[in-house]
């Protein structure tokens, strides 16, 4: 099919878009690869799957939403999100300091929205002027591009690891400081969104120190630029998969107590997902919560967000929100939600900690990768380490500049074979 065709219909801006099926054809190789009777291994999908290849379903969550009385499936929710629901966001984006950051003066808002895609939209559509930049770490997900870009946003980039090695930092933080200062002199509006902790693609997470000089860097930059507003939006769509899950409200809690006064012109706000904590990826549910001591703000983001939703998707879906919060009310219910996401969070540490180990004993050089569904071979050539790999039937993703490895879809004991063939397609 021709990519002009249709040009009569389509906008300019519509005229721009191309589909970008890289993971999906990776993945329909690998199923040819096991319909011809290979014994193939599946790196592509970036959905937890258990070892033996089916989906990992929360059964708890299955439970309760299959048990929803029939009023929770078919009527609309509030168009801002159930009230119950919008509680709990707020606490799976802030975990246990939620309280005493409350009783800090800080004030806290949550929006509804289809999943962590949609939170994410909100915040494009809103807290960045059309035309500007906004800045992403050089490696981010690739959907990123296009929320920012149908809301006429361009982006600016600095390198998601220091080129020097800093002793146990993941942080390039004179980069960040940089690209900060740059927009600054030429945005009224900055918003940078960071993928933070178990960073898709490569599992990065962040230390407690590259996490708060991250912040006071944001707080150095707002103070010196009054004029400039600055948002900081926390992608947190892997996080209860992650070993320190609430690790920016506590950074936020650690400098509002080392007696640094929250500047005016900050927002932090975090892009909640379900998608993959309760594993209902298809139910659509997330929420964007927002945090800033100025109530007057909180109010006023309330409404332009509700607004937002209702001019975009109307309410969010209803049932998941339902269920979810069922389930978090119930301490029973809770406790069991708990023992599931855990299990299936040993499940990922241990693949994880085994694919570290084989690739060490090769010396693979993968990316630093700590927590969540991937890992990241940075490579120049992506496209003919992952065709190298696939002689072998290991199936990756190859990306911009590297080569995603999906944890989350092999099976722990196949683990070796993509190390093995890893390292057979570097040599
Ligand atoms: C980095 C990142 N952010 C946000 C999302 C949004 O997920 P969803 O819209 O399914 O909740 C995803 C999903 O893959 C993701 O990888």
């Amino acid at each position: 099919m021709s990519e002009g065709a249709g040009a009569g219909f389509l906008n300019t801006f519509s005229q721009t878009k191309v589909g970008s099926d890289t993971i999906f054809s990776w993945w329909a190789r690998y199923q040819e690869a096991v319909g011809s009777g290979h014994d193939a291994v599946n790196g592509t999908i970036g959905a937890l799957l258990e070892n033996n290849g089916e989906l990992a379903i929360n059964h708890v969550v299955d439970k309760v939403v299959r048990e929803s009385p029939p009023i929770e499936i078919s009527a609309y929710a509030p168009l801002k999100g159930l009230p119950a629901f919008l509680d709990l966001a707020i606490t799976l984006a802030l975990g246990d300091v939620r309280e005493e950051l409350e009783s800090i003066g800080m004030n806290v808002t949550s929006t509804a929205s289809p999943g962590g895609s949609g939170a994410l939209y909100l915040a494009a559509a809103n807290f960045a002027d059309r035309g500007d930049k906004v800045l992403l770490r050089d490696r981010h997900w690739g959907p990123y591009d296009g929320f920012l870009a149908g809301c006429d946003l361009g982006i600016a980039t600095y390198p998601l690891l220091p080129s020097k090695d800093v002793e146990g930092s993941f942080l390039d933080l004179d980069s960040l400081q940089k690209e900060l200062a740059k927009l600054c002199n030429s945005q009224s509006k900055v918003m940078s969104w960071l993928n933070d902790p178990a960073h898709n693609p490569t599992g990065l997470s962040l230390t407690e120190q590259d996490r708060y000089n991250f912040l006071k860097c944001f707080i150095e930059s707002s103070l010196a630029n009054q004029e400039v507003s600055h948002t900081l939006l926390v992608d947190a769509a892997y996080h209860l998969y992650a070993g320190q899950p609430h690790g920016w409200a506590d950074t936020i809690c650690q400098l509002l107590h080392d007696g640094i006064s929250w500047p005016d012109n900050l927002l932090v706000t975090f892009a909640i997902s379900l998608s993959k904590s309760h594993t209902i990826y298809g139910l659509r549910t997330g929420a964007l919560v927002t945090i800033h001591p100025d109530e007057q703000v909180i109010d006023r983001i309330t409404t332009v967000m509700g607004v937002t939703g209702r001019q975009t998707w109307s309410a969010t879906s209803r049932l998941a929100q339902y269920a979810v919060s069922q389930i978090h009310s119930d301490e029973e219910l809770a406790n069991n939600w708990d023992e599931e996401r855990e299990r299936l969070q040993n499940l990922l540490e241990e693949r994880r900690e085994l694919f570290i180990q084989e690739c060490d004993k090769l010396g693979v050089p993968i990316n630093p990768t700590h927590d969540g569904f991937f890992a990241w071979l940075d490579c120049e050539d992506s496209v003919s380490i992952a065709n190298e790999c696939a002689k072998n039937h290991v199936y990756l993703v190859p990306l911009d500049g590297g080569v995603r490895i999906g944890l989350c879809a092999i099976p722990t004991d196949k683990i070796a074979r993509v190390a093995q063939a890893l390292s057979q397609a570097l040599s």
